[in-house]
């Protein structure tokens, strides 16, 4: 999955568009004195005067706690885990895309987006069920009407439950 698709991103569309941090460091005698939040602020504000720019985001390699804690602290948000996204010395490591949204822009897993997708699989759930049973056969037992009609599978809804293991 492209960045732009984890940040709603349009590449083609030309009202829109990204800030990315691509390094930050502070000298060791000079952390925590607030020179980072300070920086990020910054870029946060010069992204915010950008019309278009619809987020600011990063990534940190997953073990930079500091860092992490940083980007948290300064209402990032943490949408996703990139596996062995960094090769440092012939390794692989894991990073986390932080993001920021400015003027609108938004998580593409918002609240509402969350209660459509889950509705939808219901929906879809729904209509798997209707469909297995609408293709099991009705038996009516022989000379007991009253007391119902008993399902039997057909060989082609056998056929799906047995390969439906390999879905569990
Ligand atoms: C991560 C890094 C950039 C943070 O830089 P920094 O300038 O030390 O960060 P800040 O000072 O803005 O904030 C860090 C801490 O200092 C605190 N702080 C902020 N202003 C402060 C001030 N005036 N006085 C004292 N502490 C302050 C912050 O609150 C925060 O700590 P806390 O949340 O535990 O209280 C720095 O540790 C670094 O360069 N690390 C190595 C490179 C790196 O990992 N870069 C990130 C790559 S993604």
């Amino acid at each position: 999955m492209q960045i732009a698709d984890l940040l709603r991103y349009d590449s083609s569309r030309v009202d829109q568009t990204l800030v990315y941090i691509l390094t930050l460091g502070v000298v060791d005698a000079y952390r925590n004195l607030g020179i980072a939040t300070a920086l990020i602020r910054e870029v946060i504000k010069y992204a915010s005067s950008i019309p278009v720019c619809r987020a600011v985001y990063l990534h940190v390699i997953s073990y930079n706690n500091p860092a992490i804690h940083l980007y948290t602290k300064m209402s990032f948000n943490c949408i996703r885990r990139l596996h062995g996204f960094y090769l440092i010395n012939g390794q692989h490591y894991d990073s986390y895309l932080f993001v920021y949204y400015v003027n609108g822009g938004r998580s593409p897993c918002s609240p509402l987006e969350l209660v459509t997708v889950i509705v939808r699989c219901m929906k879809t759930g729904l209509k798997s069920m209707a469909a297995k049973l609408m293709m099991a056969k009705v038996k009516w037992p022989k000379g007991n009407e009253t007391r119902g009609p008993v399902l039997t599978p057909n060989k082609r809804m056998t056929h799906i439950e047995c390969s439906g293991l390999e879905y569990v």
